[in-house]
Parts: structure tokens; sequence; C-alpha cells
């Protein structure tokens, strides 16, 4: 049985069906690196000590049915229908991903799914990666099969995309499953390549929950990947080896800037110079540079506010609060933006200090109050033992 002390893994494990195997699988925070996976490009994240577990139990015929605790909801589909497609509900990720495993040969049975979370909802955490994988986990363990954790992150971002309906990248599933104890995850989107970074163990990592949700989010996610392939366009008329943006430098764009839209100019510029930013704070983070490390941070919220224009004003009002607290090393928004979280480096003997200034002047101004987690960079699911 997957080992897991949490409350909410321990409430599942009594709900289940006797004989149910359980999974997990955490959220993630990403540190730098954003909107470059699906632009070939370089990532950073940290899987946190938030999870998806989902019980699954075998059942005799073709049925899925999912019964998520969170939201007091069940859906049931038939595995043995074609025809029964996404519906444009949160069952769509369990579903998808079994017919993911079913079309890549591997004889998912038909199971009762009973699904549970400590990870906040929708908020760019990646709840729908962590569901994906745990749900991908427990399907593998009932079907007796095992599958790399690389080809099981390709099948939750093919679920995803061909089945949902959302374009995501591959940094959400990757990261909740390969992600390792007390590092981050460097990550080449184009290669899959990846190596754990190590950080500083007296460094919490601090999230904030805007509890923004921007109604237009999926919609402009995919308006940026349009814009970002139509700059790959320009850029390969003048330069025909640039397939992604990740190929592109700053003197290439700097060359095409008089004939490209200067929408467009905006999205590539911060494409490449995120890009580097990764690399540049990975680097940090081998050597120690944590003034690097929180300027590069700084560079990418500037970067995603001005030039990718992902940002919102609550977003930026907790950067701009919580880079004024003593012992914040770097603060920005983190995930696809539009509103959910910012993510901040912080010195752990600061935590208590930063929670009560961000609070208080996050509330002066907004009305709300935000939720403040302080995570532990996690092991992803691979590194749990098989489930049972
Ligand atoms: C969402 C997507 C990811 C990635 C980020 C932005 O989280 O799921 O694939 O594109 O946005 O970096």
């Amino acid at each position: 049985m997957t080992a897991s002390r949490s409350p909410t893994a321990g409430r599942l494990r009594a709900r289940a069906a006797a004989g149910s195997v359980l999974a997990r699988a955490p959220g993630r925070v990403n540190l730098v690196g954003e909107h470059t996976d699906y632009n070939d490009g370089f990532v950073l994240p940290a899987a946190i000590d938030r999870s998806t577990w989902v019980a699954a139990r075998r059942r005799d015929d073709a049925k899925l049915v999912m019964r998520s605790d969170d939201l007091g909801e069940t859906v049931t589909v038939d595995l043995a229908a074609p025809g029964d497609g996404a519906r444009g509900a949160w069952s769509d990720y369990p579903h998808g991903l079994a017919r993911a495993l079913v079309a890549s040969g591997i004889p998912v049975p038909g199971a009762d799914l009973r699904i549970a979370s400590d990870l906040p909802l929708g908020a760019g955490l990646s709840s729908s990666a962590a569901l994906l994988v745990a749900t991908g986990r427990a399907l593998l363990a009932l079907a007796g099969a095992t599958v790399d954790p690389v080809e099981l992150a390709l099948l939750c971002r093919e679920a995803e995309n061909g089945f949902v309906g959302a374009r995501s990248g591959i940094m959400d599933p990757v990261a909740s499953l390969l992600c390792e104890r007390g590092s981050a995850l460097l990550l080449d989107c184009r290669s899959l390549g990846h190596r754990p970074v190590e950080l500083p163990g007296d460094l919490r990592i601090v999230v904030c929950n805007s509890l923004v949700r921007h109604e237009l989010a999926t919609g402009e996610y995919n308006r940026r990947r349009a814009e970002c392939e139509a700059g790959v366009a320009s850029l390969a008329r003048a330069r025909p080896g640039i397939v992604a943006l990740r190929d592109a430098t700053l003197a290439d764009l700097g060359a095409i800037r008089d004939v490209i839209d200067p929408v467009l100019f905006r999205r590539c510029r911060h494409v490449v110079t995120e890009n580097r930013r990764v690399l540049d704070l990975a680097t940090a983070l081998d050597a120690g540079h944590l003034s690097a490390v929180g300027t590069l941070m700084g560079e990418s919220h500037a970067s995603l506010r001005d030039d990718f224009e992902v940002s919102c004003a609550e977003l930026d009002l907790l950067v701009e609060i919580a880079s004024g607290v003593p012992g914040v090393i770097g603060a920005r928004m983190t995930g696809g933006g539009f509103g959910g979280c910012t993510v901040q480096l912080v010195r752990s003997e600061a935590v208590d200090a930063f929670r009560h200034r961000v609070a208080t002047v996050y509330r002066r101004e907004t009305g709300r109050l935000p939720e403040i987690l302080v995570c532990e960079a996690s092991a992803g699911a691979a590194g749990d033992a098989r489930p049972a």
C-alpha cells in the first residue's frame, strides 16, 4: 500500500471499498519557466506536499464509476462505449486517462474510483495533472501493468489535449511523477531529459493563492499558444532552422522586429528570455547564489506581466507585498496565470512574519484573505511504492 500519513488519504482509505488499491500524485509549483513547456523549452517545477489520492477497485463490467469526495459527485461512464465522450466536467480527466491507457494497448478493467485531494482545486497548482497521474497509477495497478513514468506523463498530456480539450504542455504530469524530495526538477521539454536541482534546506516554498479565478483562463491560454505558433512562423521565414521558440535567440527576434506584429514580438521575447532564466536560475541554485535566484524570479514575473500579459492585479500585488518582506529570496506568479497563485522562496525563520504581512496587506487592499501554503519540495508519484 502506498505509504501516506495524510489525513485525506486516511479518510479515503477508510471509505474506499475493501480490496481497493490506493495511488497518490502531488501537485506542483513552478519556480521559473512559465509558458515555455509547449515551446519545447525549459521549466523548473517542484512537487509539493499536497496531493490527490485515487482508490480503485476492479469491477466485473467495463464501467468507470468515479466518485469525488471533495465535490460530492459520482459520474459513471462506459469504457466499452466509444461514443461515451467528454462531458465538460472534472470526470473527463480520469475518464480520458483510462481511454488513453486503453488506446496505448493496456487492458484497463472497469473500476470504481474514489477520489480525494488536499490540493486546492483550480488554483494553478496542477490539480488536474495530479488527478490524471493518480488515476493512471491506480488503473495500471488494477491492470497489473507498468509503464515508464515519462510514458505515463505523455499519456496524461494526451488525455488532457485530446479528450479534455485543454492544450496544456508536459510540465505538470512530469513534475507530479518525477520530482525528488528537497529538489526542483530541471526539465528539457523537447528531449524530456531532466535532473534534480537541490533547494537550500533552510528555504521554504511558500505559495499564496490570490483566490482569483479568471473566467477566460482556458481561452487566453490557448490564445497564447496560437500567438507563439504565429511567432515561430514569422521567425522561420527568416531562419528556417527555427521550429519552436526554443530555437530562437534575442538576435533572431531583433532581426524581424520591423516586420512582426508588436504583440507577437513581446510574446516571443518572453519565451526566449524565460528559457534563459530557467537555465540561469538552475545554475544559481547549484552555486548557492541566492541573490541571483531572487533577481531571476522578479524578472520572470515582470516578463509574464508586461510581455506575455498573463498576470493580473492581484498577483502583481501579492508579488509586490512579498518582495518587501525581509527573508524573501524571490517572488513571482506561478502556473498559467490570470489568477491562481504566486510562489515565494522564503528563509524558514521569516515565514511567520511573511504570513502575517502578506495576509494583512492583501486583505486591506482587496478585502480578501489569501490562502497561504508553506510547502515542502516533495517526491513525485513515481517515487512511491507500487500501489497495492
Ligand atoms: C499550465 C499548463 C502547463 C504550462 C503552464 C504555464 O499549468 O498546464 O503545461 O504551460 O500553464 O507555464
